[in-house]
């Protein structure tokens, strides 16, 4: 039976790519989702991966959420934290909401989750846990505050955990994406996204699926000694 591994966001842009990837696999695969249910629907039909709605950024709702997923089908041997938001704005504009919304939903989340499982997994003596971070939180973006501190933010926790946890066969790392032509990147609007592509080395905006790939080869039994890592996929926008 394969290792059981939860993708937040699981239905949707990069989140849906990883869930996929990871079924492809071998792995058993619960893709959390937050809102959309039209979509979640679809994707649970078209792919056969349950699909679990809560709020990430809230504590109750994800112990009930890790509670029901061990009773249905065991311990959570792979945690995936990609469920993220933006509301991009600068700062001289940006509401207490818009700050609170990012900062919660995007980086309390992973306290919230990797608080719930980390227990299971060093009982187990194997975990992985992979934070889905941005290149906006490695180099700041223009419009961005909420977004970036989140983003950094959860770079440090990774590192934090993967000291913490490596005795006990527990990896923590994170992958930076750059522009990924999912909804999100989208939504930029077209003048700003067209000057965001031109700085791409690579000329093009990422796929989803090359960013699954790297959580497909980080989950894996065999990437046991690299913790607290960022690998970064970003066509070169960025480098550090
Ligand atoms: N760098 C420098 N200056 C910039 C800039 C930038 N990146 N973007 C805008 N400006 C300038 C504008 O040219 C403008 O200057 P003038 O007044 O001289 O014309 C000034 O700043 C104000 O800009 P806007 O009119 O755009 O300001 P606004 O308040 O209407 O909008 C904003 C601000 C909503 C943040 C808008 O700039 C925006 O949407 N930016 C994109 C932010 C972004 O990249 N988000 C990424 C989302 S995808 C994602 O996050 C996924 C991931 O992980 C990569």
């Amino acid at each position: 039976m394969g290792r059981l591994a939860l993708v937040t966001g699981g239905t949707r842009g990069i989140g849906a790519a990883i869930s996929l990837r990871l079924k492809r696999a071998g792995y058993r695969v619960v893709a959390n989702y937050a809102g959309n249910d039209t979509a979640a629907e679809a994707f649970r039909e078209q792919h056969d991966i349950p699909v679990l709605k809560f709020d990430v950024s809230d504590f109750a709702a994800c112990q009930e959420a890790i509670n029901q997923v061990n009773r249905d089908l065991g311990h959570i041997e792979i945690l995936v934290n990609n469920a993220g938001i933006t509301r991009d704005s600068t700062l001289h504009k940006m509401s207490e909401e818009a700050w609170h919304n990012v900062i919660n939903t995007n980086l309390n989340s992973c306290f919230n989750l990797s608080r719930l499982v980390i227990e299971q997994m060093r009982e187990h003596n194997f975990g992985r846990i992979i934070n889905i971070s941005s290149i906006n939180g490695q180099a700041g973006q223009f419009g961005q505050a909420n977004y970036a501190a989140a983003k950094a933010g959860m770079v440090g926790f990774a590192k934090a955990l993967a000291q913490e946890n490596a005795s006990k066969g527990i990896t923590v790392n994170v992958i930076a994406p750059g522009y990924i032509a999912t909804e999100m990147v989208r939504a930029v609007p077209e003048k700003i996204l067209e000057k965001i592509i031109a700085k791409i080395p690579a000329g093009r905006l990422g796929e989803a699926d090359e960013v699954a790939r790297c959580v497909e080869f980080l989950v894996a039994d065999e990437s046991g000694f690299i913790t607290g890592s960022t690998l970064s996929v970003n066509g070169g926008q960025y480098m550090c």
